[in-house]
């Protein structure tokens, strides 16, 4: 048998697992869900669902690809037998189902960077409508969709070391600086205490019971730390067994969080310096795409840089989130079938590129698809990996902590939660997220 790849370093890990968990979801959902009404509620239960029923997840799924040394798709089985191969199953599909809508928002992130460069930002809103309308219909979306499919193919053929560690290890610094930078900027701007105000800081003790903030709070905590559905499984099955698993989890959960404050400090003051509050409220991500551009596009040539590198940064956090979203299939595939990486990389794409086309020609069916894969699905998993490593296969969690001598008490914090505090909340957590969800539909 060939030896299974490793990562080269602590930091190749970290930084790809952060890469993977740094995306669109930090520069587009968070400022969305966070202008949806739920203000400093939604920022306060989004911290604390992290903190409280996340991190004890995220160790699971390391702990579950590390102790099995497996794909997405077989670590359950390995694990606990064959009747848990639909789990493994769940997060082959789940993946390929975000997968498929995420190449399109790359698309449009790359529309939107390339026309910055070359032509020139709207100069009022009606215009930005009509640009982000030619991006996100007919073919050119279908164009945006694929180089961004093909970009991430060609990192993923790379491999572990040569492609997905390489491109995070100076992806993911990059793009942190650059948001220091432009978080720096946008403090300067007139609307900047509005903005924070407004989103971040509004407090509405009633938007605590609001089941569409629980929703948003719930599904921004999963999708942001790209939870639930195996792509930590994936990467943990290359790491070695001296890594302390809680202390590379808290540096990922750590670096997101970060990054999803930090891109918030951007886009709210920018909508608010320009009075674009009105379309951005009630918003999906597609309205980011409006009012960013419209409101940079008012400060001339600055607003331009500003812009280029927005998009520019916002391009690499999907390439290195994208990329995780196609390991867990590729490594699935080799895994189960013997199939060499290419061949895999090549139907996992191509896969991908067929199951995204309904996302690409219809912005609802998009919204829909996100709901399910990006949302509840998510969440249903982290429960079942809950209820997986605290009840079903307790002994792996602790060996695994013990044998890499993580800190008695938090192991002690971290199965405590994993057992009894996970489960009850996120089931709660999933329920009102599924009624939330039927509710918007029919309404
Ligand atoms: N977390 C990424 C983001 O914030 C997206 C992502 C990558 C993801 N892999 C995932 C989301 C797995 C959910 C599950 O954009």
């Amino acid at each position: 048998m060939e030896m299974r790849e490793q990562w080269r370093s602590r930091w190749g890990f970290v930084l790809a697992a952060a890469g993977s968990a740094v995306g669109l979801g930090n520069l587009w959902g968070f400022a969305y869900r966070a202008s949806e009404g739920g203000g400093a509620a939604f920022l306060l239960l989004y911290i604390l669902i992290v903190l409280v029923v996340c991190l004890p997840v995220l160790v699971s799924e390391m702990v579950l690809g590390r102790g099995t040394s497996s794909s997405a798709l077989v670590a359950p089985v390995k694990a606990a037998g064959s009747k848990w191969s639909w789990m493994g199953w769940l997060f082959v599909i789940a993946p390929l189902g975000i997968g498929s809508y995420y190449a399109v928002l790359m698309g449009w992130t790359l529309d939107t960077f390339l026309h910055s460069l070359f032509f020139a930002l709207p100069a009022n809103t009606a215009e930005a409508e009509t640009f982000f309308g030619s991006i996100s219909t007919g073919s050119s979306v279908l164009l945006g969709q694929l180089i961004s499919l093909l970009l991430t193919a060609s990192v993923v053929s790379a491999g572990v070391r040569g492609g997905i560690e390489r491109m995070s290890k100076w992806g993911v610094p990059i793009l942190f600086t650059l948001l220091i930078v432009l978080a720096l900027w946008a403090a300067t701007l007139t609307g900047t205490w509005e903005g924070y105000r407004t989103f971040l800081f509004k407090i509405d003790i009633s938007e605590f019971f609001n089941p569409s903030t629980i929703r948003n709070a719930f599904t921004q905590a999963f999708f942001s730390l790209s939870l639930g559905i195996g792509i930590m499984i994936a990467y943990s099955s290359y790491l070695d067994r001296k890594k302390q698993l809680p202390k590379e989890a808290l540096a990922v959960a750590s670096i997101d969080t970060a990054v999803g404050l930090l891109a918030g400090m951007i886009t709210f003051p920018i909508v608010m310096s320009f009075g674009l509050k009105e379309v951005i409220t009630g918003s999906t991500v597609g309205t980011l795409f409006i009012s960013l551009p419209t409101g940079l596009g008012t400060l001339g040539l600055t607003g331009r840089i500003v812009a280029v590198l927005f998009f520019a940064l916002a391009y690499i956090a999907a390439i290195t989130s994208s990329i995780s979203l196609l390991e867990v299939p590729v490594s699935s595939l080799m895994d189960k079938f013997a199939w060499s990486r290419s061949k895999a990389v090549f139907v996992s794409t191509s896969l991908l590129f067929i199951l995204g086309i309904p996302s690409a020609l219809s912005l609802d069916f998009l919204g829909k698809v996100d709901s399910i894969f990006g949302g509840v699905l998510l969440i249903f998993g982290g429960f079942m990996l809950a209820i997986f490593l605290g009840w079903v296969v307790p002994r792996k969690f602790d060996e695994d902590l013990a044998s890499s001598n993580s800190n008695l008490s938090v192991r002690r914090y971290l199965k405590f939660m994993l057992r009894w505090v996970s489960p009850p909340v996120i089931a709660f957590g999933l329920i009102v997220s599924v009624i939330d969800l039927f509710q918007s539909w029919s309404s």
